[in-house]
């Protein structure tokens, strides 16, 4: 339509968002539906972030406008947040505060790209980001990372994508879809290639850093490579460790120049985020964090049982991720099999479909996220559901013909 603008052309609706809505329709329509493709915790925020934000409200301070990016509590809670959990130093002028860590996102690409400007993302990746690029007039890289390599990106893959027109290399770990999350060693061979690349910017959406098992550790870029600080936008929110989506509060570290550009995107589009949200995440930051722990032996529970029921359906593997609430195991052993309906499995997304079709399980299939033929499930579900979605995809595969 001529009324609307030509960037439109350029980006889609979210694939997440499409399973979501199939899901709903089924259900609407009376069938048995399990739900695995949201991106949230299914606990409730926990109690004294309620509080936080209902003290606020009741005392007056959520009612007015707040500084654009940010009240200073806040950013001081955020500093705070960074040193101690990251041994990073950010002054407040340094950090900046958002509607969500997709607001944060936004507002650094609206803020830096020109037409041209590539954006390094591996694949699998959260769908959002390459359609953000786009948005903003620049060019995503996609670099596909497999399943053999534990869907991190090598060093070697690092370096070959590089051009003169590289802005940014963006990394996410622990990674929706994948799951998968970088340890030291291996962060320190993807920092040592950004080195020798110094026109190269680092943005790490460490989202994830708290949904992490098995004793692993998180670091982040600029910890892990002092020397990349001046060149690093470290990305984070209380959206999944805090159990906080609906409220979106997200937030970011970086070079001072460029989080005043984002604060100036931001003014000019949305101004602060919702008050009471930002005193409630004063509290989650600053307050108990014991229900993390708590949660994640949860989490990791359901994931050793999702992944030990999927390595039991036929045509399907599935590695064990380090982190998030995610699994992503490839479906390629189904390919090309006939469903119950008579349907060819050609693609992933056939998969999902009739497996949706026949069974109610909703899932996302892989190729949304870059890589294929592969589908994601996410374990921030009842364990009862899991339980019952992973019988019902072993009963899918195993009527595959
Ligand atoms: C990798 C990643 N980054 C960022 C976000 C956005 O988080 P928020 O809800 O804080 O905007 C998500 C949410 O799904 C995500 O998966």
């Amino acid at each position: 339509m001529a009324f609307l603008a030509d960037h439109l052309k350029r980006i889609k609706p979210s694939p997440t968002i499409a399973v979501s809505d199939k899901a709903r329709v089924l259900k609407a329509a009376g069938r048995n539906v399990i739900g695995l493709g949201a991106g949230e915790p299914d606990f409730d925020t926990p109690d004294n972030i309620k509080q936080a934000a209902i003290k606020a409200i009741e005392s007056g301070k959520a009612s007015k406008y707040t500084a654009v990016d940010g009240i200073p509590e806040l950013k001081a809670a955020v500093a705070r947040k960074f040193k101690e959990e990251n041994g990073l130093d950010y002054k407040p002028s340094q950090i900046t505060v958002g509607a969500g860590g997709k607001q944060v996102l936004y507002n650094a690409f609206m803020a830096t790209l020109n037409p041209g400007d590539e954006v390094i993302i591996p694949a699998p990746y959260w769908v959002s980001y390459p359609d953000m690029v786009l948005l903003a007039g620049g060019t995503p890289v996609e670099v596909v990372c497999k399943m053999e390599d534990g869907f991190k990106l090598k060093p070697e893959q690092l370096d070959k994508a590089i051009t003169p027109k590289t802005k940014w290399f963006l990394l996410n770990s622990p990674s929706n879809p994948s799951g998968a999350a970088y340890t030291r060693a291996e962060l320190k061979a993807l920092t040592d290639v950004l080195v020798r690349r110094p026109h190269v910017h680092v943005m790490t959406d460490d989202m994830y850093e708290h949904l992490v098992y098995d004793d692993f550790v998180f670091t982040t870029p600029a910890q892990v490579e002092p020397s990349l600080y001046e060149r690093t936008l470290t990305i984070n929110g209380v959206s999944k460790a805090y159990c906080m989506t609906g409220w979106r509060i997200g937030f970011a570290g970086g070079p001072e120049p460029l989080i005043k550009a984002m604060a100036m995107i931001q003014s000019q589009s949305t101004t602060n985020p919702a008050a009471a949200s930002q005193w409630a995440s004063v509290e989650a930051l600053t307050g108990p964090k014991d229900f993390i722990a708590r949660h994640n032996r949860i989490f990791k529970e359901r994931r050793d049982l999702v992944v030990g029921m999927l390595n039991q359906a036929n045509g399907i593997r599935c590695p064990v991720p380090e982190g998030a609430f995610y699994v992503y195991p490839s479906c390629a052993g189904a390919i090309g099999k006939t469903a119950p309906s008579g349907r060819k499995l050609a693609t992933d997304e056939d998969f999902v479909t009739e497996l949706l079709e026949a069974e109610g399980v909703a899932v996302v299939h892989g190729s949304a996220f870059g890589l294929g033929p592969a589908f994601r499930i996410s374990y921030a579900t009842r364990t009862e559901d899991l339980e019952e979605a992973g019988r019902r995809i072993q009963r899918f595969c195993g009527n595959l013909k």
